[in-house]
């Protein structure tokens, strides 16, 4: 079925194009742009009416599964701009299959890579003019799939949408890439193992706001999740993963299914390897940071996200007690990651691992 898909293009009226907004101003998913990818699934059917069309509402059924029982999943990705316009995906291809792995296990139907890799970039290429070109500025990417068939039974729905919709974006946290503070929580958890903490489904959202809530109540940019059994060993921040750097080392939660598998946090691996950086993947409990940035070998502390990119950590509060990571600015590594990465993905450096895709 998926060999046949086709993909219409119906493009907006121009008199119904929407004004771009400020490009210092732009905030985090706000603004829209003009167009969006859709398709549809139902099992006699599998994926067909792939279009690109004018950016517009959903007609849906207040029974679709989605409200009911939260059977969605998303990706986030970036496109990019150079200075002589050429425009760049990065690693398009890994989110796609991620959500493959979502779709997976939340019981929801595969995607068409490579056809919804092809409707991406025609997407992005006719919306082009809304990829920001300021410091810091791209178009983030949120590919979606939500389950749609009205019915009240919990089991897997018949009927799905994916969809693409694309916003011109700032940095994600108020303090850009300034360090964040962040807050350790024991009281809530985030995912177990065997849950579905290492996929990108809306509820792992959701079960989040409250501790995240809380965080900026006192002060606090986000929530360390810690693990759901014993309470302190360290997971992943709430929109990221986490690095820290202790001594020598680099050293980051492994992904042990509770964990979300970022592109971003493989690619800082790779990077950081790259350098010649000792990085290890394993387990870290609290105490142990603690302990290392008490006696001075805790050097610097980043999250790793599509929406953060490399956020640096400058202070952590953990029952009660606050905790300045290295001098509380940005670390010489994380500051080296953040324009190493952003390079690649700007097209204004070599890209040796072949991440980025042209488009256009
Ligand atoms: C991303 O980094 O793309 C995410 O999906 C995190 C988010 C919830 C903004």
């Amino acid at each position: 079925m998926w060999k046949d898909l086709e993909i219409s293009v119906c493009k907006c009226e121009s008199d119904k194009l929407r004004d771009k907004p400020d490009q210092d101003n732009l905030g985090f998913g706000v603004h829209f742009t003009d167009h969006m990818f859709l398709m549809k699934w139902d099992r006699e059917n599998g994926w067909h009416d792939a279009e690109i069309c004018p950016y517009k509402n959903f007609n849906m059924d207040p029974a679709a599964m989605v409200f009911h029982y939260g059977q969605a999943i998303f990706e986030g990705l970036k496109a990019y701009k150079d200075e002589d316009e050429q425009i760049y995906l990065f690693r398009p291809e890994d989110n796609l299959e991620r959500m493959n792995s979502s779709a997976l296990r939340m019981c929801m139907p595969r995607i068409p890579v490579d056809k919804v890799l092809k409707g991406l970039k025609a997407l992005v290429y006719l919306d082009r003019d809304w990829i920001p070109s300021g410091e810091g500025a791209t178009l983030y990417i949120r590919p979606t799939m939500i389950a749609v068939e009205p019915a009240l039974g919990v089991r897997p729905a018949g009927e799905y949408y994916f969809f693409i919709i694309m916003s011109p974006v700032g940095a994600y946290y108020p303090e850009g890439f300034s360090p964040t503070k962040i807050w350790v929580t024991d009281k809530y958890v985030r995912a177990v193992k065997g849950g579905v903490g290492h996929v990108k489904t809306a509820g792992n959202y959701a079960a989040s706001i409250m501790a995240a809530e809380e965080a900026h109540k006192a002060g606090y940019t986000q929530v360390l999740w810690l693990d759901a059994c014993e309470r302190k060993y360290i997971e992943e921040v709430g929109t990221s993963n986490i690095f820290f750097k202790i001594g020598d080392e680099l050293i980051t939660p492994p992904l042990g299914g509770s964990i979300l598998g970022g592109i971003t946090r493989d690619s800082v691996i790779q990077l950081a390897k790259s350098w010649g950086v000792d990085v290890v993947e394993r387990r870290i409990t609290i105490d142990e940071v603690i302990a290392a940035n008490e006696d001075g070998r805790l050097q610097e502390a980043f999250g790793t996200g599509t929406a953060a990119v490399i956020s640096p950590v400058g202070e952590l509060c953990y029952q009660e007690k606050k905790y300045v990571v290295g001098d509380g600015s940005t670390g010489e590594l994380s500051q080296r990651l953040f324009d190493e990465l952003q390079a690649i993905q700007k097209g204004t450096q070599d890209d040796p691992f072949r991440w980025i895709v042209r488009i256009g």
